[in-house]
């Protein structure tokens, strides 16, 4: 595989752009090609096997286009389908997403820390490992936000809608101090202002992009893979709806 080829990034729709922001600020000499899988958006409230399926055809329209490795920009198709993946193509530099509860509980020990993110990223294995690993060094509280992504697939960042949403969902859990919130889901990160104005100004709000955009870079160069090229790399969208749009949508968002 030539260094020169694109690093391909799926997401079940357009969150992963808060992602590919992170690479292009780590790798700006790459070239990326981008899939929002926005037809079947959301995954996170279906069955895993589709979830699988899914993912599988995700990462299979950008290897069809010669992607060099594969960043899988969703917490949730990482929970269902990273495995799979890696065992299907064990040559391939496949980087995952999970919720940021590591450097969460490093800057907050005793504290008390709320992850927000899909069903079933929250009910996989993959999280429920990662939660028994902090265990007794911070508590962790769970927040399961089915309906929020849908928010950004339709432009919608801020307002009483998504306001209204979030005191709904996180409401309950802010009787108590707050340490720190994780915005397990790769959409979640469009919605910092509004999730600011409901948490307060106390919590700290951490995401896993550039974590992901480190790790990408190092599994890179391991590789031999790194575009030698220091500026310069050009993002290519595609989308399963066909719909112009779309399209534009994501331009503005790798842009805000
Ligand atoms: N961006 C996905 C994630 O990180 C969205 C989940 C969904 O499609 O439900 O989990």
């Amino acid at each position: 595989m030539a260094s020169s080829a694109p690093v391909g990034v799926f997401d079940s729709g357009l969150g992963g752009i808060s992602v590919l922001r992170a690479l292009r600020a780590a790798l700006p000499g790459e070239d990326f090609l981008y899939f929002g899988d926005s037809r079947h958006a959301p995954y996170g409230d279906k069955p895993l096997s589709q979830v699988r399926a899914l993912s599988l055809d995700a990462a299979g329209v950008l290897l069809d286009r010669g992607a060099k490795a594969i960043v899988i920009a969703c917490n949730t198709a990482t929970s269902a389908a990273a495995a799979l993946l890696r065992e299907q193509h064990p040559a391939l530099p496949i980087i995952g997403t999970e919720p940021a509860l590591k450097p969460a509980v490093e800057r907050h020990r005793g504290g008390r820390i709320l992850v927000m993110a899909t069903e079933m990223t929250l009910h996989e294995e993959k999280f429920r490992h990662l939660q028994a690993q902090f265990q007794g060094q911070a508590q962790v509280e769970a927040v399961p936000c089915p309906g929020l992504m849908e928010f950004v697939e339709q432009g919608i960042f801020q307002g009483a809608a998504v306001e209204d949403y979030l005191r709904a969902h996180l409401g309950p859990y802010l009787c108590a101090p707050v340490d720190a919130v994780v915005l397990g889901c790769t959409h979640y990160p469009f919605l910092l202002d509004a999730i600011r104005a409901v948490v307060g100004a106390g919590p700290e709000i951490l995401d896993g992009a550039a974590g992901i955009a480190r790790q990408t870079r190092r599994r890179l160069e391991a590789q031999g893979l790194l575009n030698p090229r220091t500026a310069g790399g050009a993002v290519t969208f595609l989308n399963s709806l066909d719909d112009p749009a779309i399209l534009a949508r994501c331009e503005a968002l790798l842009a805000r």
